[in-house]
């Protein structure tokens, strides 16, 4: 796997000279999913290295970046009509350099789309260039080029780009890019490209430092974290950052039940305390049929079976999933699958979507004869039924004391802050005091299938 370094990136020092002095500000907008997020920090990272400052709206701004998501139809509307708007900001100010990232700025059509239709965006540019970003706002600024960086992806890993981590006590590490799985209906690794892991060194140096700067929990990133492959496994690498020194947590997502290994589950076990004792695992569907058809490559059998050993290696084990409702052919049969598999397994939390095709994806050539009533017919079944399931696993923690991390104050609701519990729980609590940033010990009191709330414990 090669590994180079690619920052600091030519354009950086040019928009750097270019701007000086002139108290330029930046702003960027982020869709979709937490490797999303993280990108947004690189890209903040690389705005403030060029010498911009963070803008509080984007009127106050002349660098705009919308990092987009391409996983369902809805989030490329969204993040279209949000481009959309800024075309009033970019006539007011002919200077503004608008660009657009992420999974839509991957997709042929979206970047064809955008090149005809939104004249005003400067630049598009695909999320494994990332670290191209200084030479396009450089062009931008300097020539008054537009750029569409597509299709350049050569399976390099960049290293070393600048971050402007927007939490001190929570942080996302990165671990590895793109996925190989091609789900039938997923778009990511035709957007994500390939498989490729970071070597664990610098992953490890990565952690050291987040931990030794005060940070309290660290999420891992991939899009198939358990295929985590370059100098050790994922279960290696978990551990190896498991035992580094510090009062902190790791979380890490997503993983597909196909690589999820005992090595992992031992791991898992062996570091309780450290390991967050949660696992989010996709299981897409109840039914053998449907998931061969959406390229799986697990069986229900085999999906439990994962369940069972988590549950036996870390038994209050919070577990999460995302499912597909209507995939194409779906009977009332399979759907029926997916509900009796939902109460075998009592998820904490789930994560539901109707189908959504994607164009270039095998199944979006699938016959999709479902009609609109009956997913959303389906869905509604999905949720009430999860709702009873949430609600039962979080009366359960009533009159409990649990750990938990102090993330923020409550802007509404109940409560004056809010925190998670090791598991991942969400607990909107009262408190005497900020105490953000730090383990506190909290009486859970009430609960609702969404939320748990509770006192703090002096
Ligand atoms: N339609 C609906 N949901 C999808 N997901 C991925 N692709 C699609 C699609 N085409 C869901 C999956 C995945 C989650 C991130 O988004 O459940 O796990
Ligand atoms: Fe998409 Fe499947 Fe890869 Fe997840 S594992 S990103 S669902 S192709």
């Amino acid at each position: 796997m090669e590994t180079r370094t690619f920052y600091p990136e030519t354009g950086t020092e040019l928009v750097r000279r270019l701007i000086e002095g002139r108290e330029e500000k930046y702003y960027v907008l982020t869709l979709g999913c937490q490797q999303n997020e993280a990108d947004s920090e690189r890209i903040r990272g690389m705005a403030e290295a060029m010498g911009y400052s963070a803008a509080e709206a984007p009127e106050d701004a002349s660098l705009i970046v919308v990092n987009t998501c391409a996983i369902r139809r809805h989030a490329e509307l969204k993040a279209l009509s949000i481009v959309g708007r800024f075309k009033a900001i970019k006539t007011a100010r002919a200077e503004t350099v608008i660009g657009i990232c992420g999974c839509m700025a991957a997709e042929p059509h979206m970047v064809e789309h955008i090149k005809k239709n939104f004249h005003f965006v400067s630049f598009t540019l695909e999320p494994n260039r990332l670290f191209r970003l200084p030479s396009l706002v450089a062009t931008a600024l300097l020539e008054g080029r537009r750029s569409f960086v597509l299709g350049e992806d050569d399976g390099t890993v960049a290293e070393g780009l600048p971050i402007r981590r927007t939490s001190d006590h929570r942080a996302y590490v990165s671990i590895m890019y793109g996925c190989n799985n091609f789900c039938s209906y997923c778009i990511v690794p035709y957007v994500r490209g390939r498989e490729r892991s970071r070597e664990s060194a610098a992953i490890l140096e990565e952690c050291r430092a987040l931990v030794e700067s005060g940070v309290k929990e660290i999420t891992l990133l991939g899009q198939n974290v358990n295929s985590y492959r370059a100098d050790m496994s994922f279960a290696s690498l978990i551990s190896a950052i498991a035992a580094l020194e510090g009062d902190f947590i790791i979380r890490f997502m997503t993983s597909h039940p196909k690589d999820v290994s005992d090595e992992l589950i031992e791991a898992m076990r062996k570091y309780r305390g450290k390991i967050a004792p949660c696992f989010h695992l996709p299981l897409q569907a109840g039914s053998d049929r449907i998931l061969k058809d959406m390229n799986r490559t697990y069986t229900t059998a085999h999906y439990l079976s994962i369940v069972e050993k988590l549950r036996a290696a870390v038994p209050d084990i919070v577990l999460t999933t995302d499912i597909i409702v209507a995939f194409p052919g779906e009977t009332e049969e399979d759907f029926l699958g997916t509900l009796s598999l939902i109460e075998r397994v009592e998820y904490d939390m789930i994560f539901s979507f109707i189908f959504s095709p994607r164009e270039g994806t095998r199944a979006a050539r699938m016959e999709d004869l479902i009609t609109e009533e009956e997913k959303n017919d389906r869905m509604a079944r999905l949720l009430a039924l999860q709702r009873e399931i949430a609600l039962k696993k979080n009366l359960s923690y009533l009159d409990r004391t649990e750990r938990i991390l102090v993330d923020s104050e409550a802007r509404e609701g109940e409560g004056n802050y809010i925190g998670r519990t090791a598991g991942g729980k969400l607990v909107r609590f009262t408190d005497r005091e900020s105490r953000i940033g730090q383990f506190i010990n909290v009486k859970i009191t009430k609960a609702t299938p969404f939320d748990l709330f509770g006192e703090a414990i002096q």
